[in-house]
């Protein structure tokens, strides 16, 4: 099961699934940029909001997402900067603005819809974890 879970993020964007040399498992399996703690930080959160939503008290009150400067943070490889990266990043901060100033049903599928359209052209791997955040 480890090995699965390391597999899927080594091949999260089609980066580090291509290094040459052995694979043995390194101490850090996943050394991260500052962009992918972010984005694992964000991805935390939307799974708290959301399980809290839907299996607890069904409130939001005092859910708010971390504010990242998307535009700021260093990725693995700056290949992931892909052409209209800047205006996906000011988009999905507008998104979080939103849901943080009034948090609920609407403003968090904003914020999983601004995650999914960076995701499609920048870095299609998390897509499918995307998906998951959904609201059903
Ligand atoms: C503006 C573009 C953009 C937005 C918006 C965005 N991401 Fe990402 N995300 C990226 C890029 C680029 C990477 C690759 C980062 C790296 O490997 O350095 C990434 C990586 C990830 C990863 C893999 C992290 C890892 O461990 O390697 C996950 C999971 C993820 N994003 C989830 C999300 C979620 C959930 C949201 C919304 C809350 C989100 N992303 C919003 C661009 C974006």
């Amino acid at each position: 099961m480890l090995l699965v879970t390391m597999a899927v993020f080594f091949g999260q964007c089609g980066q580090e699934a291509m290094r040459p040399g052995p694979r043995l498992a390194p101490v850090q399996p996943n050394p991260s940029s500052e962009l992918a703690e972010a984005m694992r930080q964000l991805d935390a959160e939307m799974v708290v909001f959301r399980t809290r939503f839907l299996e607890g008290d069904g409130r939001w009150d005092e859910a708010a997402f971390t504010e990242y400067d998307l535009n700021a943070l260093e990725p693995t490889d700056s290949s992931m900067f892909v052409e209209g990266y800047t205006a996906f990043a000011l988009a999905f901060h507008k998104r979080i603005e939103a849901f943080n100033a009034a948090p609920g049903p609407d403003t968090y599928t904003g914020v999983v819809d601004g995650c999914a359209s960076c995701h499609q052209r920048a870095c299609p791997g998390p897509l499918e974890r995307i998906a998951q955040r959904k609201l059903p």
